[in-house]
This record gives C-alpha cells, sequence and structure tokens, in this order.
C-alpha cells in the first residue's frame, strides 16, 4: 500500500491538471444543448479509467450514457467493490453571481472552483486517481473493481434502474462504494448513516382561456396565483408539520441511539444560521435543526410562476400560475404515494373556478444504513489515518436516489463516504472543493480498498 500512497503523492499535481480538464466540460444532464457536451464527458472518463488500468466503456441508454469499468485481477476470492458516482452536473446559472466562470477551473484559498468540483466530478476523479495509484505502482488492487459512472443523477437517475436490473448479474459486488456527499466539518471525516429521498412534482393551476384586464373581470373570474398561493397554504400546519392527508402514514420513528449520537455532534447553530445569511432558522416543531435536515421529510416550493413580473406594474388577470413542489423524505416513505397523495389533497381543495394539473417528475427512495458492523469499521480505519481524526456519523439531507436501489438489486451494503465541506455550494454559484481533501481523499481511498480487501473477504 505504501507504493501506491507514495504514487499518489508523487503524482498530486498531475491528477489535479486532469480534473481541470474534467471539470472544463459542461456536462449539464438536464440541458439538451450540452448532450454533446455530456457524452464528451463520458468519453473523458472512460480514457481515463482506461489509462489507470480498468477495462472501460461507454454504455448507452435511452438518456445519458453509463461509464462502466471494470478489473478483476484480485481473483474470485477476492471481495468486489462497486464504485458508483456521476459525471453529470447542475446547471451552472445564475452566471452573474459566479465569481470566476463555472467551467473555468480556478483556485482560490486552497479551494477549486468550479461547476461539479464538489458535486461529484471532483469525488468520482478521486476514486480513479486511488485505483489508477495501486495499479501504476504494485499493478494489482486489494479488491476486484467495478466502477459505474452515470449522466443523470442530477435530472433523477431515470435510466440507471434498469441499467442496474439488467446487468445484475455482472454488478455483482459485497460492497457499493460512493463519494458524493459531505464531511461534518473540515478536518472531521464522516460516513453517512442516511439519505432522503424525493418526490417531485409541477402543478399548473389554469382559469380563463387567456391573460385577462384584471379591472374587467377581476372579481368575477378565478385568479390562479390567488388560488394556487392558498392551495401552497395548506401543505403545512403552523408547527411546521405537512398537512397533506396520510404523508407520515409510513414515517418510521427513528431510534433514541441514533437521535443521542446527532445531538452529540458538535454542531454551530449560529455558524449555520449566519452560513446560509438567514435571520433565523424554522422548521418541525419538536426536532432540532440536525433532525430537521436529517431524518425528518419536508416540503419545499422549488419554483413560483405567474403573472406579470417585469418592469413596472400592469394590471393582468393571469390565465395559469405554475408550482414546481418537492418533498423530501425518509425510510419508508415511497415516492410515487407521496406524488399521488398531494396530488389528491390539491383535488380536494382546489376550487371548481380552476382546472388543475399535476405531473409527477421524478422521484428517489430514502435509504438508511445499519451502521456499525465491520463495513463502517473499515472505512473508520482507512478515513482516521488520512485525517488524523476518527469519523462522525451523520445523515445528510439531499438524496441519492440510486443508493437504496443498488441495495435492493445487488443485496450488498452502500457506504456513502464523502469528502466536500459545508458550505461548498453544491447546486449554486460558486462551488467548490478544498486541494486538500481532494489529495488527503485519494489517500483514503488508497486505503479504503486495503481495508476492504481484508474485510469482505
Ligand atoms: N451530491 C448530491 C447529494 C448531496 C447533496 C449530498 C448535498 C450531500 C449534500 C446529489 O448529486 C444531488 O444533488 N442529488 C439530487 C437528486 C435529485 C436531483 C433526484 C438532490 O438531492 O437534489
Ligand atoms: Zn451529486
Amino acid at each position: 500500500m505504501s507504493d501506491a500512497l507514495a504514487y499518489a503523492r508523487d503524482h498530486a499535481s498531475r491528477f489535479r491538471d486532469e480534473l481541470f480538464e474534467f471539470l472544463r466540460i459542461p456536462s449539464v444532464s438536464a440541458r439538451s444543448e450540452h448532450d454533446g457536451d455530456t457524452r464528451a464527458a463520458a468519453e473523458w472518463l472512460a480514457a481515463r479509467m482506461a489509462a489507470a488500468g480498468l477495462e472501460s466503456e461507454v454504455l448507452d441508454t435511452p438518456g445519458h450514457p453509463v461509464v462502466l469499468g471494470e478489473w478483476r485481477g484480485a481473483g474470485d476470492d477476492a471481495p468486489t467493490v462497486l464504485i458508483y458516482g456521476h459525471y453529470d452536473v447542475q446547471p451552472p446559472e445564475p452566471l452573474e453571481l459566479w465569481t470566476s466562470p463555472p467551467f473555468e477551473p480556478t483556485v482560490r484559498d486552497g479551494r477549486i472552483y468550479a461547476r461539479g468540483s464538489a458535486d461529484d466530478k471532483g469525488q468520482l476523479h478521486m476514486h480513479v486517481k486511488a485505483l489508477e495509484s495501486w495499479l501504476a505502482s504494485t499493478g494489482s488492487l486489494p479488491v476486484n473493481v467495478v466502477m459505474v459512472a452515470e449522466g443523470e443523477e442530477e435530472i433523477g437517475s431515470p435510466s440507471l434502474v434498469p441499467f442496474v436490473e439488467a446487468r445484475a448479474e455482472r454488478l455483482a459486488c459485497d460492497a457499493v462504494v460512493i463519494s458524493d456527499s459531505a464531511m461534518f466539518d473540515e478536518g472531521l471525516p464522516s460516513l453517512l448513516f442516511s439519505l432522503r429521498g424525493l418526490a417531485y412534482v409541477e402543478v399548473h393551476v389554469r382559469a380563463a382561456k387567456g391573460d385577462l384586464h384584471s379591472g374587467a373581470y377581476g372579481g368575477a373570474v378565478a385568479n390562479p396565483a390567488t388560488v394556487l398561493a392558498r392551495m401552497i397554504a395548506t401543505l403545512h400546519d403552523d408547527q411546521g408539520r405537512i398537512a397533506v392527508p396520510g404523508f407520515y402514514d409510513r414515517v418510521k420513528e427513528w431510534d433514541a441511539e441514533t437521535r443521542d449520537a446527532i445531538r452529540a455532534l458538535p454542531f454551530d447553530e449560529e455558524r449555520f444560521r449566519s452560513g446560509v445569511g438567514a435571520p433565523g432558522l424554522t422548521g418541525e416543531a419538536g426536532y432540532s435543526t440536525l433532525e430537521r435536515l436529517w431524518i425528518r421529510p419536508t416540503c419545499e416550493i422549488n419554483g413560483l410562476l405567474s403573472g406579470y413580473t417585469g418592469e413596472g406594474a400592469k394590471t393582468v388577470l393571469p390565465a395559469e400560475a405554475m408550482a414546481k413542489i418537492s418533498f423530501r423524505l425518509v425510510p419508508d416513505q415511497d415516492p410515487k404515494r407521496v406524488a399521488r397523495l398531494l396530488e389528491d389533497h390539491l383535488r380536494s381543495v382546489a376550487p371548481p373556478s380552476v382546472t388543475l394539473e399535476v405531473r409527477e417528475l421524478h422521484g428517489g427512495n430514502p435509504w438508511r444504513a445499519d451502521p456499525g458492523g465491520p463495513l463502517f469499521e473499515a472505512a473508520g480505519r482507512a478515513l482516521e489515518a488520512a485525517f488524523g481524526a476518527e469519523p462522525v456519523l451523520v445523515g445528510e439531507g439531499g438524496s441519492i436516489p440510486i443508493v437504496g436501489d443498488f441495495e435492493r438489486i445487488l443485496e450488498a451494503p452502500a457506504l456513502l463516504v464523502g469528502f466536500a465541506l459545508p458550505g461548498c455550494n453544491m447546486h449554486a454559484p460558486d462551488e467548490w472543493f478544498t486541494l486538500d481533501n481532494y489529495d488527503r481523499g485519494i489517500g483514503a481511498l488508497v486505503r479504503l480498498y486495503e481495508e476492504l480487501g481484508t474485510t469482505l473477504r
């Protein structure tokens, strides 16, 4: 292993140069005008996997391609690790809020600023470099590896479940390792015990067949903006709980042990508040901030559109109003069921003066780990050696839709070990990832493969 670690140290500056090449490709999965770039990122990645010593291919799906890499030289007796990540990124807009352009990686104060630096190209690339470090320095790896990098994670992974189901045998593994999350704090490595799921819907409220004069018609014809606002106002009660009937039916209460562990984390509420820049925090009554973020479900309005929003005043009665509404889910909630409950609820509160259209956009299952046990202990040793601190167990409010599906289809546990830092602006302008975590994280992954080679056997 010391050879692999030495190789990673000796080649650190080339690794970074390569990462910068990867980050320059605008692989925005949500935008069809970037389809060529998204494919280019897949091809770039497949070539880097091949250079690292894996057999790699770019496999077509109905959407963006999946890059598959394999190295099976450890033999049938050795464990197999599936490494998952995503090479697609979120749209970079609003561009004017970036200090340096999103697809021109720039280093300031030890941070790489670029779209995808943290989520997830930077972290995915670390795995490729850790594998290369083993293979180039020793000609071998402590585990067999199959790497799956998708290009649709940021749009809900629509093609990946069928992809995994169709190749369950080829993807068979003893554990799934994913680096697409964050550490609890700088210098404090972290392992995830949960991810929230997601149900995302778009709602249209319509009244008249076109926009109308608000004086000539207002008062007698429904205003879809007002109606939609009233409907949205029914989604929460005054305790911050979700008021959609049936919503909590399948929510499992978390055990006292996990809640105690969350309380024991060194969380600085005031630092969190000032970091987001809001005058105060809020949420469901009876739960702490970390509990609200990790172990409780939420309902958010992600977008709202109606009427005239340009300069000055326009007396218009809008014909339509639209909202994008999403729920973050916890075990054992089901995204499809939640979308249906929302539709039923909205239909029950919508007045007969409007029509309602509810479109389900995408969803993902929540995930909860069984922490402790040899897999977490192995990861703990690798992280402690690389970061000089024992890792903490943390939850995550965001979603990685495929994680639960991997566990179900492949019958192997998932290990989520992320290296981004709080405040790293995933999905926002000025996304960043530290050079230090990039370098140290590669070392941690080199060690992790070794630990898994002995632990999973
Ligand atoms: N890397 C994130 C998940 C994440 C977010 C981990 C924040 C740690 C902190 C992932 O790429 C992501 O953003 N997922 C989407 C999934 C959705 C589009 C289905 C999310 O959570 O919104
Ligand atoms: Zn991500």
